[in-house]
């Protein structure tokens, strides 16, 4: 009885075949700007309409982030549920509240909510108007390690759900068993004590070198404890625009108000311009060169930046090293653009 199996191709080349198809796989789900037009809400159990920008369920996958938006009619209350990773908002248009553990939060456009993975959550509307969020999930991440899990508890009182999942604390001692223990209790109190509300007027956009303002939504610099995912708002005054740049994706622009356009090329002079305006998604994708344009030489733009950073990034710049994953084109025109004259005028976010 022959024991051996024997095949013609080797381990190299199976290996070499299945690597290249994946990278050629994913070539195709490249995007440059979802439009707010193409995203179709539809209805969900969850009692509200939800569409994807960039993720799995609108054909559109991603390997760190997702990025879909929920509308929540006047007198709605969602479902609750909790999952695996950790998820942030933020309000477009509308007011309400998250219930998030038993806790309410109050919320009014340009607000922002960071959902704790594993944390008990639903969202209501008692305004008088639909409500419009954005939400960014971890959920791509843990999908690609196996670890994604969605429960869904109906409209069941929050005080018969369980707790957010155990963990021992570690005693005395240096060996290696003791000190797993005490790092991940360390870490799992540090996640659960997070910021999880920012309400917008809390902080003032602040003037950079470069022409814009900007102020944090969700970031560990604000006292927040996401898997990574961090959400800044970035003010383009008329005209103006920042550096060209690359770094690699997945890093989204959400358009918040006004218009313009981002090059987004494989080499500083070999790419293509790309508008936008309100409602959009600028999606920067692999390690694209990209430059973002206020095109209103009138009114400034406003755009929300999201990206995974304190993990992946730092991950890949740490596993990559020497291989730079930040680089600048200092010397274009544009990052000489004169800004001295630049006049803000105040903060003001939209009616609720
Ligand atoms: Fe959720
Ligand atoms: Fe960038």
């Amino acid at each position: 009885m022959r024991t051996k199996t024997t095949t013609g191709v080797t381990h190299y080349h199976i290996q070499k075949k299945r690597r290249a198809e994946f990278i050629e796989e994913w070539r195709k789900h490249r995007r440059t700007v979802v439009r707010r037009d193409d995203v179709a809400l539809r209805p969900t159990a969850r009692g509200m309409r939800s569409g994807v920008y960039m993720g799995w369920d609108g054909d559109s996958p991603t390997r760190c982030l997702d990025a879909l938006v929920h509308e929540l009619d006047a007198g709605g209350v969602t479902t609750v549920h909790r999952h695996s990773w950790d998820a942030q908002l933020f309000i477009v248009e509308g007011s309400g509240w998250s219930e998030i553990d038993g806790t309410r939060y109050e919320w009014k456009p340009w607000d922002a909510i960071h959902l704790p993975a594993w944390s008990w959550h639903r969202h209501g509307n008692d305004g008088k108007k639909t409500a419009r969020f954005m939400s960014y999930s971890s959920e791509p991440m843990l999908w690609t390690l196996g670890m994604s899990l969605l429960e869904d508890r109906g409209h069941e009182e929050v005080r018969n759900l369980p707790p957010r999942p155990a963990f021992s604390d570690g005693p005395e001692g240096d060996d290696p068993y003791a000190r797993r223990l005490r790092r991940l209790a360390q870490e799992a109190r540090k996640r659960r004590s997070g910021r999880i509300h920012t309400p917008y007027d809390e902080q003032e956009l602040l003037a950079t070198p470069r022409g814009t303002r900007t102020k944090f939504l969700v970031d560990r610099a604000i006292g927040s404890q996401a898997s990574g995912i961090t959400q800044v708002m970035i003010q383009f005054a008329p005209g103006k625009t920042q550096s060209l740049h690359r770094h690699p994706g997945e890093a989204w622009l959400y358009v918040v108000e006004g218009f313009g356009h981002s090059f987004l090329g494989t080499a500083p002079d070999r790419g293509q311009h790309y508008r936008w305006k309100k409602g959009d998604l600028i999606v920067v994708d692999h390690f694209l060169w990209h430059q973002h344009f206020n095109d209103d030489p009138q009114r400034e733009a406003r755009l929300v930046r999201v990206h995974m950073f304190d993990s992946i990034l730092e991950t890949m710049r740490a596993l990559t090293d020497p291989l730079v994953l930040f680089e600048e084109a200092e010397d274009t025109l544009l990052s000489m653009q004169e800004i001295s004259q630049i006049e803000w005028p105040d903060d003001q976010r939209p009616e609720s």
